[in-house]
């Protein structure tokens, strides 16, 4: 399980990815000098550098890298090394050109931008064990060096391929899968449309076909690819454990839903030494710091809770993106101390310096093209600042009050084609139900369907279990839900989920079928809406009318209550949210979509069974997370995203870090700011 930290920091890191290569020697000590300025304490270092690092096949020039980072650690900077294996240079592939990767379509990517990686191809391993060994051999006892940065970002721009070096690669997968051909006929369920397979030479990867391709031979592509690349992360591993004993080996992943959706992180949480994340704000959203937040409380669960690491974000605005919305003043600070409050070990950028040149010259930078007479340099000299301040809360945990099952796996197996509805949406029922949760001012650990996955995998901790979409769900998910609530928890549900096994196949009996006992009922036919139709939700007394769209199903009660009903649509009458006591505790299930506020009503009911804390005294964008010290301290981090100061009451006494000030009974935080108490006692 991820445990480490940086080596040497002492303090929060504070810092960002340092692309010297891009700029003459003479600039590097006015950074240096200004990275002192700033309070910089670790930069990621040669992300980027295979060509200037290994200019001819075997012939390395170590000589600029040994001066940077000799600077550096004069500077008592410490370095994020990396492995620059997301970009061999242009003469590997003008060796192997076999090594770019192909898509679905058969087009095969040119070189001349980044990450076009076959994970697959002998050569592309042969020269990454030549230049991570070369690295590891110089830089592996270095003083300066607190830890391994493998690779960039595994999974985008693109990680399938499709060519044929991938296709022997996926059948021998297949075979250690499946052990048989009868075995993967039946798991791919090969007898619709004649699609048996008897030879093992027959299966291809789910090139473009005519039609919708066999959906169980998609997902165990998926699968495939992303374990492929993780064994390319842990060959990497292995050769720096080697050469470099001790110090923690990670890789940035991208675990916001909404930036990279091709790498099973709950696998790839387990294999590095400190789970590190990139976050990009989705500029143009309104309340973004939702997703942020969403983002920050999976970087830390697919680390098992523990601390991570923030390892990019902006400090402004984003070339990538449509429009690159400029951050207002204080946002930064806001996003990097909300990814704190939620377990991050500090905040890093892309990048040190804005460059001049290639693709990301409009990427806003620590270090702006204006200069350092800008409102961003100056609000990034304050964060380091503000960083320095919060050193003592290293090695604390964040505090969560409920959970979340997510998976990469059924998300996606639900975004297949022919699914009984295209507006279902895995990524948007998430998003929605961990919205909910945060505007009731509830932290929130996602978990993995299946336990044993991490390290204190038990649900019985947390007095409320969502499941916002979980299309796909073994009869192992099942059972361990059910258990969960005959022990007492509250289970809330939402609609089309626990309905197919592993393999994509619907399980016996009515839907959902790896639910239906926990659920107390039955799905009798799905009943998805019109585009822009919605129907009308009653409810007995006390409850509000609620209004659903997309989605509504014929639910039949065998043993569960209805709470609300459908008044209208095509399963007017019939139960629409349901309760079932089961055992100690209460399964709620939700069979249409509803919008954020109408999710709520069912929320506050679902909250009360499970007794959570009605935090109503708190105002709406006032984000409060806390986060707990071995010592016992409690650190209650305050992050205000309304423009006017509000107040919240405050339980006890304690001290302001970042102020220094003293503070009981309530705590004002200022419009935009934010605010870090160490409550007494
Ligand atoms: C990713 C990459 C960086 C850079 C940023 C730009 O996170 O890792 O190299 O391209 O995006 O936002």
């Amino acid at each position: 399980m991820p445990h480490a930290t940086p080596r040497g920091l002492g303090r929060l890191a504070f810092g960002g990815d340092y692309n010297p290569e891009q700029w003459p020697e003479e600039v590097w000590r006015e950074d240096i000098a200004l990275m002192r300025q700033a309070g910089v304490n670790l930069v990621s270092l040669g992300i980027f550098s295979w060509a200037r690092l290994e200019p001819r096949p075997g012939a390395f020039d170590f000589g600029w890298l040994d001066r940077v980072i000799e600077l550096l650690h004069a500077a008592e900077i410490r370095i994020d090394l990396a492995t620059p294996t997301v970009v061999p240079p242009a003469w590997f592939y003008r060796e192997h050109p076999e090594a770019l990767p192909v898509s679905r379509d058969g087009t095969r990517w040119a070189f001349g931008s980044r990450g076009a990686i076959c994970h697959s191809s002998p050569a592309y391993r042969e020269a990454i064990t030549g230049i991570v060994t070369a690295l590891g051999e110089r830089y592996g006892r270095h003083p300066a060096l607190a830890m391994w940065h493998v690779h960039n970002e595994y999974g985008v721009p693109v990680l399938e391929c499709y060519c044929d070096v991938s296709a022997a690669h996926f059948r021998r997968w297949l075979a250690e899968r499946y052990g048989s051909l009868d075995a993967l006929n039946e798991a791919w369920g090969t007898a619709f449309w004649g699609q048996g397979y008897g030879d093992w030479e027959e299966i291809q990867p789910p090139r473009l076909t005519p039609t919708v391709a066999n959906p169980a031979q998609r997902l165990d592509f998926a699968r495939f690819a992303s374990d492929s690349a993780l064994a390319n992360f842990r060959h990497e591993r292995e050769l720096l454990r080697e050469l470099s004993p001790g110090t923690p080996v990670t890789t940035n992943f991208m675990v916001s839903p909404t930036q990279c959706d091709s790498m099973d992180y709950w696998a790839w949480g387990r294999e590095v030494d400190l789970v590190t994340n990139d976050h990009y704000l989705v500029a143009e959203e309104d309340r973004n710091h939702i997703n942020l937040a969403m983002a920050a409380d999976l970087s830390r669960s697919v680390g098992g809770g523990r601390p991570w690491l923030l390892l990019e974000h902006s400090t402004s605005g984003v070339n990538w993106q449509r429009r690159g919305i400029a951050k207002r003043p204080g946002e930064m600070a806001r996003n990097s101390l909300a990814h704190v409050a939620r377990g991050s070990e500090g905040a890093l950028f892309f990048q040190w310096r804005a460059s001049r040149a290639g693709a990301e010259k409009f990427h806003s930078a620590m270090v702006p093209h204006a200069g350092t007479d800008s409102r961003i340099w100056r609000e990034v000299v304050q964060l380091g600042s503000d960083l320095g301040r919060l050193a003592e809360i290293r090695g604390s945990e964040t505090v969560a009050d409920a959970a979340v099952v997510w998976d990469w796996q059924s998300w996606w197996a639900q975004k297949l084609e022919w699914r009984p509805s295209e507006d279902l949406d895995t990524r948007e029922r998430a998003e929605a139900f961990y919205a909910a949760l945060y505007d009731r001012h509830l932290t929130v650990d996602f978990v993995p369907p299946e336990d044993g996955a991490l390290d204190g995998g038990a649900l019985d901790r947390y007095p409320l279990v969502v499941v916002p979409a979980l299309y796909l769900a073994s009869a192992r998910a099942g059972e361990r839900l059910r258990r969960y609530v005959e022990g007492g928890g509250t289970l809330l549900v939402s609609y089309f989920s626990g309905i197919v096994d592993e393999h994509d196949a619907v399980h016996p009996g009515p839907h959902p079928g790896a639910l239906r006992g926990v659920l107390g009922l039955t799905v009798e036919e799905f009943q998805p809406l019109h585009a822009g139709r919605a129907v009308r939700l009653t409810g007995s007394e006390g409850v509000p009318d609620l209004s659903a769209d997309t989605w509504a199903e014929t639910v039949v009660t065998r043993g569960a209550e209805p709470v609300w009903r459908y008044a209208d649509g095509p399963a007017a009458g019939g139960p629409a949210v349901t309760r079932h006591r089961l055992g100690e505790g209460t399964a709620w299930y939700v069979s249409a979509r509803l919008g954020r506020d109408d999710l709520d009503a069912v929320l506050a009911l679902a909250l009360a069974d499970a007794r959570l804390p009605d935090r109503d005294e708190l105002p709406r964008d006032l984000e409060v997370v806390r986060r707990r010290g071995g010592s016992g301290a409690v650190y209650l981090f305050a992050i205000n995203h309304n423009d006017a100061e509000v107040t919240m009451p405050l339980p006890g006494a304690g001290v302001e870090l970042l102020t220094g000030a003293d503070v009981a009974g309530k705590l004002g935080v200022p419009g935009g700011g934010v605010r870090v108490v160490r409550l007494a006692g």
